[in-house]
């Protein structure tokens, strides 16, 4: 595996692969790789004749301070498991400065209102943060095709949105949310969860099977009642949000229409840890 750690020696490489007709299917993380990630390298490496992946914690898309300094950090051990795994081709790890030439500021977008819904109210900015940070790594990778996990479905759609708003000449491919056994998401976020609370978690993805039985039985305000009852019972986890809205415009429902796709979004915090999931509704 190729490891760059700069903007000049990747985009040479880019080039290089370029000329000799290669497809570039690439993969953005922010690190802490898990079987998730793993799994959206092994989609790339179906579709594509090289597989490109990135690690970079990205300051401008965390609200909040604490959240950024206790991300989990471990580049040896990714760079490891990826030597391991052999999916990767080339691992890019740039530094603040080969993305943010400027400086460390989001640029501000318009997503079309989708980035005021849901994560965007809890968290202010984070989507300028996302955007400027794919933007720039797509235009230095110049990808075919690039893979997000559905987990983070909001993130999906904004990104699918800037790549259709700038005209960027690389398709975006969600892949299926990637569950450990108990059905909790898989997240690098879940390293900082004990044994207990991750077994707990598992109440998250529970409680989203049984919206998908409540979907179009019962209305939406009582559903979102259960949802509420379900996790004022559990101790040591807040429920921040949980909405059921329009798979395409992100926008909050109140009712089941015939003809839309709906799907539910849920944020709880186990102890500190924010854990985010999201269904289908079926
Ligand atoms: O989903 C993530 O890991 C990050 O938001 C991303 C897309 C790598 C941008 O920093």
């Amino acid at each position: 595996m190729e490891i760059f750690r700069d903007k000049k020696t990747l985009i040479d490489y880019v080039e290089r692969q370029k000329e000799m007709g290669k497809k570039i299917g690439f993969a953005p993380t922010m690190g802490a790789l898990h079987e998730g990630h793993l799994s959206l390298y092994k989609i790339a490496a179906a579709e594509n004749d090289l597989v490109i992946s990135s690690i970079f914690v990205n300051p401008t898309q965390f609200n909040n301070p604490d959240d950024l300094t206790k991300y989990p950090r471990d580049t040896e051990r990714d760079i490891a498991l990826l030597k391991n795994t052999g999916i990767v081709d080339a691992l890019y790890l740039p530094e603040v400065a080969d993305l943010y030439p400027d400086g460390l500021k989001s640029k501000s977008y318009d997503f079309d209102g989708l980035e005021n819904e849901m994560e965007g109210k809890f968290r202010p900015g984070h989507f300028d943060g996302v955007g400027t940070v794919v933007e720039e790594l797509l235009r230095q990778v110049k990808p075919n095709n690039a893979y997000f996990g559905e987990k983070d479905y909001q993130q999906l759609a904004i990104i699918e949105k800037l790549v259709d708003q700038l005209h960027l000449p690389v398709k975006i491919h969600g892949a299926p949310i990637y569950r450990e056994a108990n059905g909790l998401a898989m997240s690098s976020r879940n390293e900082r969860l004990t044994p207990v609370q991750r077994d707990a978690a598992k109440v998250i993805h529970d409680t989203l099977l049984k919206v998908n039985d409540w979907f179009r039985v019962i209305t939406v305000p009582e559903i979102n009642k259960r949802v509420k009852d379900i996790f004022d019972d559990q101790r040591g986890m807040t429920l921040e949000y949980f909405e059921i809205a329009d798979e395409k415009t992100l926008k909050q429902t109140d009712f089941f229409y015939k003809d839309k796709k709906y799907r539910a979004f849920i944020v709880v915090n186990v102890g500190t840890v924010r854990l985010i999931d999201n269904l289908h509704l079926d």
